[in-house]
């Protein structure tokens, strides 16, 4: 059976989601919410919640939050009681009171808060690159018969000094 998906938020991610689940086997899209209903006007009705109180009456197995860190602290505790919850907006649990009534309401209600790789993405590549400037200034002070090229090595390594 396909898992039923709920979208807040129908910007780039929204759109292209409901795209990807169009063709896939696995999901289909139950609703789409945006504040700016402009942007759903192009849905069918049926598919579009206009309130978000009408949250309560979708039975969803996924709720994906595509849309805005307020969305998910207006809406992510109520979202936990009904479905487990993918968020986008991760920056809305860079507040700690705020991170830990999520946890405690996922807890309680035996549902779990996804956090897309993407959204670490960039701290893996900045890991990754570290690992690679650590291994260039090595380079440039064992083989340093060049200060040209010393000096370019050093330039992006932090808190070096170009010699
Ligand atoms: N985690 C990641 O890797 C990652 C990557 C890209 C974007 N993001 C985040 O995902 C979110 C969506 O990105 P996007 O590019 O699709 O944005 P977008 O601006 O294209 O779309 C956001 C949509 O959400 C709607 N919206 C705003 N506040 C809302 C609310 N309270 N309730 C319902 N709908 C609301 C807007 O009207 C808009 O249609 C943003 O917060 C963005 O920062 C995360």
């Amino acid at each position: 059976m396909k898992k039923r998906i709920g979208l807040i938020g129908f910007g780039f991610i929204g759109r292209y989601l409901l795209a990807k689940a169009e063709d896939d086997d696995l999901m289909e899209i139950d609703f789409v919410y945006d504040v700016d209903s402009q942007r759903t006007a192009e849905l069918e009705p049926s598919s579009v919640l206009t309130d978000v109180s009408q949250l309560q009456q979708r039975h969803v197995d996924l709720v994906v939050e595509a849309a805005h860190p307020l969305a998910v602290r207006e809406l992510g505790p109520q979202v936990l009681g009904q479905a487990d919850l993918l968020i986008f907006s991760l920056t809305s649990l860079a507040d700690d009171a705020f991170r830990k009534q999520m946890a405690e309401r996922a807890e309680a209600a035996n549902r779990c808060v996804y956090i897309p790789h993407g959204a670490v993405l960039g701290l893996d590549g900045l890991q990754n690159c570290l690992a690679r400037l650590q291994c260039s200034r090595k380079r440039s002070l064992i083989g340093a018969n060049s200060k040209a090229k010393n000096s370019r090595s050093s330039a992006f390594i932090p808190g070096a000094k170009s010699p």
